[in-house]
């Protein structure tokens, strides 16, 4: 026992060495390590408002060893909600819920970024008082989301006006001046994952024929937007992006999608100073669509200046080695860090890792949210 506890201690201080596990400098803060909490939907914010609780307090707060925690996608308004007790940053009681969470997890030395989300068409007219969700296009995603009436397929979504565009590009806006009034250390664009800033960017989806339709630097001028409207109200060093370039989920992506965020990348390069562009790895079998990048960061990482956040699939190895040989500056994990909430710890020890419950992933309450038991609790069971 006790030789095994030595191991440990004597392979977590040779493990600290590797870059992953030192300080990182970002604009506005220094980060305890270059590990990421990734962004997850838990679905428990179960009250009229959509507002964080305690709960979500206790949980974010238990994860605070991270070099960074994003938050849960966050609907920017109710139009941009299209699954069940989302915790959303539009309205009074969410910035009051996400206060609590913040101080929590600020007492701990956390820091954390809110993701700004808006689903677009991945949504279900139950949310938005039987009307249609809003896209890009009238077309429907063809897929399913959670409501209280469990999982329905999509419904078709009605196109957004330019005039309405302008209006949701400035919920954006209000939404992260909510989040730093949360207390939060800076903002995410979720440009990711099939929702509405892909329905804009992919011309699998887009068929507009107005100033955001067309070609590339019309697809890409909605998140442009969105990212000059938001750096306008909380600084380019507290702003970030999330975008993943090989995509399957809620399209067939684009059909230059190289060009496509080849464009988006250099146009970042030049024109804007992100505090990090967290860059996604495809999550399934890319099968017959030869015009996505296998490795996204091999692929865009090559040419992207800024600060580099990967995600995907990673295990310890993996992180220690991109890190090392400086192909990202940080590491996102999801899963992993739902099931330890000290997952920097475990790593840094190469100490075994709980398994995350995919029964408890979306809903429900404490159990699979805040009751993963941390390293100290496993060896004194033992
Ligand atoms: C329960 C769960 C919820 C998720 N919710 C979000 C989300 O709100 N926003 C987002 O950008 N990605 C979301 N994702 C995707 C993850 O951030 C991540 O990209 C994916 O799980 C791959 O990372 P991993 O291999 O470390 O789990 C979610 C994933 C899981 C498992």
């Amino acid at each position: 026992m006790l030789e095994h506890i030595f191991n440990i201690k004597l392979n977590g201080l040779l493990m600290s060495t590797k870059k992953l596990f030192e300080t990182i400098d970002l604009e506005t803060q220094t980060l305890s390590n270059r590990l990421a909490m990734a962004p997850m939907t838990r679905n428990r914010a179960h009250n009229e408002a959509n507002a964080p609780t305690e709960l979500h307090a206790e949980y974010y707060s238990q994860r605070a060893s991270a070099g960074l925690i994003l938050s849960e996608g966050s609907q920017i308004s109710q139009q941009g909600m299209g699954y069940i007790d989302t915790a959303g940053i539009h309205n009074e009681e969410q910035v009051e819920g996400w206060k609590k969470v913040l101080d929590a997890v600020h007492d701990k030395g956390g820091v954390m970024y809110s993701q700004l989300w808006h689903v677009g068409r991945v949504s279900h007219a139950w949310f938005h008082d039987g009307e249609a969700p809003v896209s890009s296009t009238a077309q429907n995603a063809e897929s399913q989301v959670f409501t209280p009436e469990g999982f329905q397929p999509t419904s078709t979504p009605r196109a957004l006006s330019t005039e309405e565009v302008e209006v949701v590009v400035q919920d954006f806006r209000k939404a992260a001046r909510n989040a730093i009034e949360a207390g939060f250390d800076g903002v995410q664009i979720h440009g990711a994952n099939g929702y509405l800033v892909e329905q804009f960017l992919h011309d699998t989806i887009n068929d507009r024929d107005d100033r955001y339709g067309g070609p590339i630097e019309n697809r890409a001028r909605f998140l442009f937007e969105v990212l000059d409207e938001v750096i306008d109200e909380v600084g380019t060093e507290r702003s970030s992006l999330r975008l993943s370039p090989s995509n399957l989920m809620g399209s067939e992506n684009d059909s230059e999608s190289k060009a496509l965020y080849e464009y988006v990348i250099r146009k970042l390069n030049d024109e804007y100073e992100l505090a990090f562009l967290e860059l996604v790895e495809p999550l399934a079998d890319l099968g017959e669509h030869p015009q996505l990048a296998e490795n996204v960061l091999d692929y865009y990482g090559e040419f992207y200046e800024g600060v580099l956040m990967t995600n995907g699939n990673y295990d310890r190895e993996q992180a220690i080695e991109v890190v090392e040989e400086g192909k990202a500056d940080l590491v996102s994990f999801a899963r992993q860090f739902l099931a330890n909430p000290d997952l920097p710890e475990r790593f840094a020890q190469d100490a075994p890792l709980n398994e995350p419950d995919r029964d408890t992933f979306y809903g429900g309450d404490a159990e699979g949210y805040t009751d993963y038991p941390f390293l100290e609790e496993v060896e004194a069971a033992k």
